[in-house]
């Protein structure tokens, strides 16, 4: 008797593993025939293709096997499909893989999942990611962008990408970030020009040896944040940036040392409680040192100081017109 409960549970297992989570699912492929649309049968239908993309569907989880034997693989896109669960085995057959779109998912945890990958590109950016571990993204040699923003994250991990020396551009945009660690790029490709994007967090604090090992910037993209200092001494081995955003933040100047220590090209200070005297010095440094300062901060900078200045100034105007009036009263 009990064994043959047993039996059935077995085959019951045995049956739920060989059927694909993919199996009634719509995707779009691209093969050698074209492209098309189809409703995955059998992963055989799928053997040919360079790029699938399963897009708005109902797929919660990925299995060890659900993506097995599809060599040629180039592109996977898995969007808007409350993606969640993702066997740590997932990938790793896919040796073609070269870019991998798993945006606006649910996905809490990528422990394991991306370790090893030969991919070049990673979006997991609008899921849950609050996380991520030191190694998630260790041994990949060929990863280039890996695209983080809209999430959950409270921190930079400086432990990511050991033997993965290729990546150059990290996008965490979004998330709640709110400082930026010692030598928090240091594993990045420090010979190429990074792209750094930590656009609306909560950065109020900027370790002063942040960008140590940094040689290049191409794009420091701080907008939006609550940084009230920056330093020569975080920049300094930094030889070259082109384009620096630091809009809407919490400076009220900027640091002498910062200005003769930072090769910009193009400066954003936008919306920035910056005063009149301070600016004065930041566009002539601009001036001399080539910089182009983005045009609406030429023109608003200073704003908080000239409204004062027009405050104090209608001030003055009342304070005379009472005067007058009540010297009015006095001749009376
Ligand atoms: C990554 O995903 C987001 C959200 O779906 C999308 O806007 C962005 O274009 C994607 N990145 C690339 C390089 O395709």
């Amino acid at each position: 008797m009990f064994t043959k409960q047993l039996f059935w549970v077995a085959l019951l297992v045995v049956s739920v593993n060989s059927q694909s989570v993919l199996k009634g699912i719509k995707a779009s492929i691209k093969d050698g025939s074209g492209s098309r649309d189809i409703v995955i049968n059998d992963l055989k239908d799928l053997a040919e293709a360079y790029e699938l993309r399963i897009e708005d569907q109902r797929l919660p989880e990925l299995t060890h096997d659900c993506l097995k034997n599809l060599d040629r693989l180039d592109t996977l896109v898995i969007k808007r499909c409350g993606l969640q669960n993702i066997h740590s085995d997932a990938f790793k057959s896919l040796t073609s893989l070269r870019i991998l779109d798993l945006s606006r998912n649910k996905i809490e945890n990528v422990d394991k999942v991306f370790i090893g990958l030969n991919v070049w590109r990673v979006n997991l950016s609008m899921n849950h990611l609050s996380l991520i571990g030191d190694d998630a993204f260790d041994n990949m040699p060929k990863l280039r962008v890996l695209e983080l923003d809209n999430n959950r994250l409270t921190k930079i991990n400086t432990n990511w990408f050991k033997g993965s020396p290729k990546v150059f551009r990290l996008q965490m945009d979004n998330n709640k970030i709110t400082q930026i660690p010692k030598a928090a790029f240091k594993r990045m490709d420090t010979e190429a020009a990074l792209d750094i994007w930590l656009m609306d967090n909560r950065i109020e604090k900027i370790h002063t040896m942040a960008f140590e090992g940094v040689k290049k910037l191409d794009t420091l993209w701080l907008t939006n944040n609550k940084i009230s200092s920056i330093t020569g001494e975080m920049f300094e081995d930094v030889v070259k940036i082109r384009s620096f955003y630091i809009d809407r933040n919490a400076l009220r100047c900027i640091d002498d040392s910062a200005l003769t220590h930072i090769a910009v090209e193009q400066f954003s200070i936008d919306r920035n409680p910056i005063s009149c005297e301070c600016l004065r010095v930041i566009k002539k440094w601009a001036k001399k040192s080539d910089v182009e300062l983005s045009s609406a901060s030429i023109g608003l900078g200073c704003l908080r100081d000239r409204i004062e200045e027009l405050f104090e100034k209608q001030k003055q105007f009342y304070e005379d017109q009472l005067d007058r009036a009540e010297r009015r009263e006095d001749i009376k």
